[in-house]
């Protein structure tokens, strides 16, 4: 795809991967952009790299636009791979441009790059750079999404460029949010977001919320957001920011995912008339199998519900390895205002439901107890029994959900 210029002199020049199903382990169904920004003025500055595998896509983009030996300077907001590698193809074109990054950034940079070959100045928040009619402010957003991190915002003409926040993995020939929910919906780009949020920011929500607060402080008018993955926000800049806010703050919808795997089908057995009784309460329910969903889709499938019930046969005494991997995976992601049970299948000695417990516990998580537990295989009785189960926690999941109404009016 060729440069396309989404502000006055600001030109995308990134890479679509339209192939990427596994992006470091998480699970990209619709691939991704590597999108960075090349802004004309009286001095020519780029605003990021791309992946090192694109950076000659880069360059012919950027060479499409202006001689790269042009560039005077090059700002990197982000140096995770995906986003900074490419930095050895551009300078060896234009030598004697200068490098912006924060500190973190410079000694993290370090460990990937020799940097003295290189003009590089350390900013910070506040710091600004002018370009001829356009000047860049600079913004540090550590742990948004590394410590590194940083945007940068065109003052002139209201752009945020926001680095991973506010991107989705979304391979698509629409680079601006108008455009593909003409082609595609919002639905699916909402769902892009939720995704990439779930996946990635989930542990810093507090966080979020700080900056945006610190943005509107500084009373920096948006008009565009303009993220290093996926669409482009001219059109909807404040829905993804209300978005950040509300997945920051604990919105999640009324709703309850049963997430399971299953030996002999007998925690797969009850995870049905469980379903069948939160059905029955009012609340609606996703089952999903962990073996058959891809682990990036089930954390987002637990970050859009209120409640989680998980379904772990006992194996030697412990959790069901998809089960515990799960759960360490979603440790890591320290998630919040989410209540969670457990229930499953064992055959003597059971073990699994209440070390899943533990780990719950130790996410922090609001607990539904005790868990439920059938020998060997469900009966009609039993049956009835997680029916009732299903209910119970579904009236529990009303209950919780309470607290975050302000949220979700
Ligand atoms: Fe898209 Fe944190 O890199």
């Amino acid at each position: 795809m060729k440069a396309v210029e989404i502000k006055n002199g600001i030109y995308w020049v990134g890479a679509i991967d339209w192939a990427v199903r596994d992006f470091h382990g998480y699970e990209t169904p619709r691939g991704t952009t590597y999108n960075n920004y090349l802004i004309i003025d009286d001095e020519i500055a780029l605003v990021d790299t791309v992946k090192h595998e694109f950076g000659d896509i880069m360059i012919k983009n950027i060479k499409s636009m202006v001689d790269p030996s042009k560039i005077r300077h090059i700002v990197i907001n982000h140096i995770e791979n995906d986003h900074s590698t490419s930095i050895d193809k551009i300078m060896a074109l234009t030598p004697s441009a200068t490098i912006y990054i924060t500190e973190k950034g410079k000694k993290g940079y370090e460990r990937f790059f020799d940097l003295s070959r290189w003009n590089v100045r350390v900013v910070k928040t506040g710091d600004t750079l002018c370009l001829g009619k356009k000047t860049l402010t600079f913004l540090e957003t550590p742990m948004l999404h590394w410590p590194d991190s940083m945007m940068t915002y065109i003052k002139e003409d209201k752009v945020l460029i926001s680095q991973d926040a506010f991107g989705q993995h979304i391979a698509s020939a629409a680079r601006f949010d108008d455009e593909f929910i003409t082609c595609q919906s919002m639905s699916e780009l909402e769902d892009a977001v939720v995704d990439y949020y779930a996946n990635i920011l989930m542990p810093f929500g507090q966080l979020i919320k700080n900056k945006i607060a610190e943005i509107t402080k500084l009373g920096l008018e948006i008009e565009m957001i303009a993220p290093d993955h996926g669409i482009i926000w001219r059109n909807a800049p404040q829905k993804v920011l209300q978005m950040y806010l509300d997945m920051a703050g604990g919105r999640s919808d009324l709703s309850i995912a049963i997430i399971y795997d299953t030996m002999w089908h007998s925690t797969e057995h009850m995870a049905l008339p469980l379903m069948q009784g939160i059905k029955d309460a009012g609340v609606e329910c996703k089952v999903i199998k962990l073996r058959a969903t891809p682990m990036s889709g089930a954390i987002k499938e637990f970050w859009k519900s209120r409640g989680c019930l998980i379904g772990t046969p006992t194996l030697n005494n412990i959790m069901f390895p998809s089960i515990a991997n799960f759960l360490t995976h979603l440790r890591g992601l320290r998630p919040k205002n989410r209540i969670i049970g457990a229930f499953g299948s064992y055959g003597w000695g059971g073990g699994a439901v209440k070390e899943a417990y533990g780990e719950f516990k130790r996410m922090g998580l609001e607990v539904f107890e005790p868990g439920l537990q059938v020998l060997y295989r469900p009966s009609l009785d039993d049956e009835t029994k997680c029916y009732e189960y299903g209910q119970a926690f579904a009236e529990k999941v009303k209950e919780y959900h309470k607290k975050f109404e302000y949220q979700n009016a």
